[in-house]
């Protein structure tokens, strides 16, 4: 496989970590779901099964064994992704959006028809530890097996326990289907060869317990780099910059390392783990309004994952992140308009740079170059706001490339975003073009 298509997968790859595009819309699925009390960690666990399932894996489990199960699926959260808006916990058909096309969850309920009911503990271990499938085809990684491998055979075999104690749902997922030459699974092993390191992650002997623990969970089911860290930059994290921040679905995932101004160091463990716990920080001085609430992504990652797990746990997580050296953060939250360049590079990084590049420089004959392209300078920003807006060419028959088009960004990225970001690319790498006011974008948003 050529060195184009492993581009176009960190590309993908970059693109499928925004699950939580709804988070802030209240679209949560209306059905019970396990451990929906506050009390911590409470969860329902089903009693007997009628019928053993193929492995007999919960023949005969305890029901200390189911739970444990349970409060690891809530801490890996499999339920968010795995839950379609109105939908039975687990039986999939979240559709996670990304510039290449929509990737639906699959039903991981036992059914033996639409669901893993036929999974062996083989298979289960070789999806969550090695990001491949029983057919020997590897997993997009949206599936945050990147994360999950370095979860404990044992705890991951837990997990399948509880999800096979449930209820199957025959409920039949839509296909997930993307542009070419995302399309092509095969090609994921190129990306999982560059990428992907699979392996168990091993206690710090020079830790103690709460940190070893925290680590465990951020690192590993908690998946908390998924959203906190710039995997774009090259479609998989970059070690200098793992939870420096990172921009997902346009909203920007705070800086966790201990950075005295962008990050968490002025908080404490308590207050941190009260964070994790209710999404509220603890009331600000003043007036006692909480200085931080999270509103997007990360409420719903409370709502369904931290808010249910162990304050122990919570304040395990608390002291791990606190003991992370500082880092910058590449740019600060993308909101007010004084921020916009560096708002418009980390955007730019997140949604473009896997087919232009990260200095603009493109790959022939696939992706043009922004670096130094005329059209880009224009003294008129339209036709670059245009592009962006409705992506590129208009007209397939104008293709620069007969394969690949540029996806419209009109219903990704909101107008300022878009003023960011083409404001970002006409200003970098040589490029010295005025800067794009979000009121163009939004004139040429309204035209038909
Ligand atoms: C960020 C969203 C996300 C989270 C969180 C998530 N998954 Fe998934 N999972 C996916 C996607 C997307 C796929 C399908 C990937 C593909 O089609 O290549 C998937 C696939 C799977 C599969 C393979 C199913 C099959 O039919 O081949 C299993 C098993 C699975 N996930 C289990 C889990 C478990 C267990 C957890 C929690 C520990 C979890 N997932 C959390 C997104 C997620
Ligand atoms: C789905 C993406 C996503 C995941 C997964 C995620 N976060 Fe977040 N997190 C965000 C976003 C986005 C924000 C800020 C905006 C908001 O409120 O949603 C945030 C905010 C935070 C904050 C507040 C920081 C501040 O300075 O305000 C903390 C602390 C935090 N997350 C910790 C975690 C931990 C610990 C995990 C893993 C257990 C985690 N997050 C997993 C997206 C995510
Ligand atoms: C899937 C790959 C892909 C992504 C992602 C992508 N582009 Fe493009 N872009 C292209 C292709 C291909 C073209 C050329 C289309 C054509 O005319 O054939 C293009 C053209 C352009 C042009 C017009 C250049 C010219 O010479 O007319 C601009 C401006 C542009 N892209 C900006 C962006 C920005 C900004 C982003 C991120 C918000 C982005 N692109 C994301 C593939 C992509």
């Amino acid at each position: 496989m050529g060195f184009r298509a492993m581009t176009l997968l960190a590309a993908l790859a970059a693109m499928s970590l925004g699950h939580a595009a709804s988070a802030a819309d209240g679209d949560k699925p209306s059905s019970p779901r396990p451990g929906a009390s506050d009390d911590v960690p409470a969860v329902d666990v089903p009693g007997e099964r009628e019928s053993a399932s193929a492995s007999g894996a919960s023949d005969g489990l305890s029901k200390a064994r189911l739970e444990y199960g349970a409060y690891l699926t809530l801490a890996g959260d499999c339920a968010a992704c795995h839950t379609r808006p109105d939908g039975q916990p687990f039986e999939g058909g979240r559709a996670l959006e990304t510039p290449f096309g929509t990737i639906y969850t699959p039903n991981i309920t036992p059914s033996k028809r639409r669901g893993i009911g036929d999974f062996s503990d083989e298979d289960f271990l070789r999806a969550l530890h090695r990001g491949i499938g029983p057919d020997g085809k590897p997993y997009y990684p949206a599936f945050p097996y990147t994360s999950y491998t370095k979860v404990s055979a044992d705890d991951v075999l837990a997990i399948k326990d509880y999800l096979f104690s449930l209820q199957p749902s025959d409920y039949r997922p839509p296909e997930t289907e993307l542009r070419w030459p995302f399309d092509v699974r095969d090609l994921l092993f190129g990306w999982q060869a560059l990428y992907f390191a699979a392996g168990r992650l091993e206690p710090d002997p020079d830790k103690g317990e709460a940190w070893n623990r925290g680590a465990y969970l951020v690192e590993g089911l908690g998946h908390c780099g998924e959203c906190h860290t710039p995997r774009n930059l090259a479609g998989a994290s970059e070690p200098s910059e793992v939870l420096d921040g990172a921009v997902i679905d346009g909203w920007f995932a705070p800086n966790l390392t201990s950075d005295l101004n962008q990050g968490i160091g002025e908080w404490s463990v308590e207050a941190l783990a009260t964070y994790l716990r209710t999404g509220l920080d603890k009331p600000g001085d003043a007036d006692g309004a909480p200085r931080t609430a999270a509103i997007g992504p990360m409420a719903e990652v409370v709502h369904d994952s931290l808010s249910k797990l162990a304050l122990s746990d919570l304040r395990a997580i608390a002291v791990y992140l606190k003991d992370m050296p500082a880092a910058e953060a590449p740019a600060p939250r993308p909101s007010a308009a004084a921020e916009a360049p560096q708002a418009g590079g980390t955007l730019y990084q997140r949604y473009c740079s896997g087919c232009h590049q990260r200095y603009g420089q493109g790959i022939a004959p696939y992706f043009p170059a922004l670096r130094g392209n005329p059209a880009v300078t224009l003294e008129q920003p339209d036709d670059v706001v245009e592009a962006i807006l409705l992506g590129a060419p208009a007209d397939p028959a104008e293709a620069y490339s007969e394969h690949v088009v540029m996806p419209s960004f009109g219903s990704i990225l909101n107008d300022e975003e878009i003023a960011a970001v083409a404001s970002f690319i006409r200003a970098s790498w040589g490029n010295a073009a005025a800067p794009v006011a979000p009121d163009i974008v939004r004139e040429l948003h309204k035209e038909p």
